[in-house]
């Protein structure tokens, strides 16, 4: 059930209403609220048969209408009373017209439609909960001698009915609400995962625009692999919470882990520094004397060098060997502070980190951040999803698989992986590459973005008949994003 089903549910009873009345148009207001919480009547359904008209037309559909006196559709919300505005009988002159017996609306002007008689009545359920009003529009005659006006048989009619139709809307919109409720909620969650995280804020969102462009290329798609595939409302829906929420599991994973830029935290980078402010006093009072200042400034230029050699290092960028090299030799470099005391200029366990040889994580901390697809899962799995969007957990919980079993968690390949999560997949890595918004890397321009992820393709690890879809039919673009510009570089981190 959907916004759609609502719609549709309207209309097949304000068909009834006009088959078992008689009549030749009709409309349905539902009880809504507005941004200021008032009540208003909202106008969702139209038909007029006579015009060929079967839905509000687009210029009528922001049309409200308030519960007061001031229109027969606020008068019958408001007084919750059946009018029946056919109590004067219109007949044709003789020269055929119709003589114009009240105003018109500004709907019938907008129609270019003639309103002779009406039926207004309120849509309550059996409670006396009003949930709408419905107006039937122009009587038509059962046979020559009767008039055509609304009578006493049709107000008793649509006073039966209107309540099981009132019952069947409530039910409708009940749904509708339910629907933007769990919308709400998972916005509310995304905002919470991005709010841990705000160098990636935004991600969830793109990635989820992204991934429904391509779904929405896919079921263009007439002829070849992607022919047979149509994805229906409720699975757009389902890959809609799927993408919002990938990355919910990034909820469970350390915050300093999340967040870090370089491959030594800013307070183990300060203990380094220090350790080097030692060395050099510590130098400075082994040559103190004129005669030791050569030697003196030698020493402290190493010192300089070595710590601009780690600065070097610690970006999360590929290391080259030269630099990791000289790395391993700082391990060595040790400074006699005191009575015997030695301090080293690098401990074995930061060589180890700036030895990483690309991106930001130890391999530790890589585990740790690759758990979140896990996390995904299970945040996902306690919630008791409705009918057509069970799937949403796997759909999540493989984003970060690849097809030749090279992917994490569960290294699952081939069949194993839904389309969606395929879909989500190329979506996924496009806007880690491409995001501007992250301090520690660049982003990667648009061309380059699409050449890694090629080059994925060709290893076998994405799909590659809808990275080719997601190419040409350039689902890629997104409208609130402009193209992105930078030099290329690859996110260390998982996206
Ligand atoms: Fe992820
Ligand atoms: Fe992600």
């Amino acid at each position: 059930m959907s916004r759609q089903s609502l719609t549709t549910d309207l209309h097949s009873i304000l068909n009834s209403f006009l088959d078992l009345i008689g009549c030749d148009g009709g409309s349905i207001y539902t009880l809504e609220k507005n941004l200021q919480g008032d009540d208003v009547l909202v106008f969702k359904a139209m038909i007029t048969r006579s015009l060929g008209v079967e839905a509000v037309p687009t210029h009528l559909r922001s049309l409200v209408f308030r519960l007061d006196e001031n229109s027969t559709v606020g008068r019958t919300g408001l007084n919750r009373e059946v009018y029946n505005d056919s109590v004067i009988s219109v007949q044709p002159t003789a020269d055929g017209t119709v003589p114009r017996q009240r105003p018109r609306s500004a709907i019938d002007i907008a129609m270019g439609y003639e309103t002779l008689n009406m039926l207004s009545a309120p849509l309550l359920t059996p409670r006396g909960d009003l949930v709408g009003v419905i107006q039937l529009v122009n009587k038509i005659p059962e046979n020559m001698e009767t008039e055509a006006v609304f009578g006493e048989k049709d107000e008793r009619l649509c006073g039966i009915v209107s309540s099981q139709a009132a019952l069947v809307i409530e039910n409708s919109m009940l749904l509708v609400e339910q629907e933007n409720i769990l919308d709400g909620f998972v916005n509310a969650c995304v905002t919470a995962i991005e709010a841990r995280d705000p160098v990636t804020s935004g991600h969830s969102q793109r990635v989820c625009d992204l991934t429904l462009n391509l779904a929405s290329a896919v079921n263009r798609e007439q002829s070849g692999p992607l022919g047979l595939i149509h994805f229906s409302e409720t699975q757009f829906r389902e890959l809609r919470y799927a993408a919002m929420l990938h990355d919910i599991g990034k909820i469970s994973v350390k915050e300093h882990i999340l967040q870090k830029e370089k491959k030594l935290y800013p307070w183990e980078l300060k203990e380094i520094e220090m350790r080097f402010k030692l060395m050099k006093s510590a130098y400075r009072l082994e040559f103190h004397g004129e005669e030791n200042q050569l030697e003196l400034g030698r020493r402290l230029k190493d010192l300089d060098q070595a710590y601009q050699t780690i600065l070097k290092a610690n970006e999360p960028t590929v290391l080259p060997q030269e630099v990791s090299e000289n790395i391993l030799e700082l391990t060595k470099l040790q400074v006699k502070i005191d009575d015997g005391e030695v301090c080293c200029a690098l401990h074995a366990h930061e060589s180890q980190r700036l030895c990483i040889p690309r991106g930001s994580l130890s391999p530790e901390e890589r585990i740790e951040i690759e758990k979140h697809v896990s996390f995904t899962y299970e945040i996902l799995k306690m919630v008791p999803w409705s009918r057509g969007l069970e799937q949403v957990p796997t759909i999540a919980h493989r984003h970060h698989e690849k097809l030749d079993r090279t992917g994490y968690p569960l290294k699952v390949g081939g069949e194993d992986i839904p389309i969606q999560s395929r879909m989500l997949t190329i979506a996924d890595i496009y806007d880690a590459l491409t995001a501007k918004d992250r301090p520690y890397k660049a982003a990667v321009p648009l061309d380059k973005a699409l050449e890694i992820l090629e080059s994925e393709v060709k290893q076998g690890k994405l799909d590659g008949v809808l990275f080719k879809l997601f190419v040409q039919s350039r689902a890629y673009l997104l409208t609130t994003r402009s193209e992105t510009s930078g030099s290329p570089k690859k996110s260390g981190k998982a996206a």
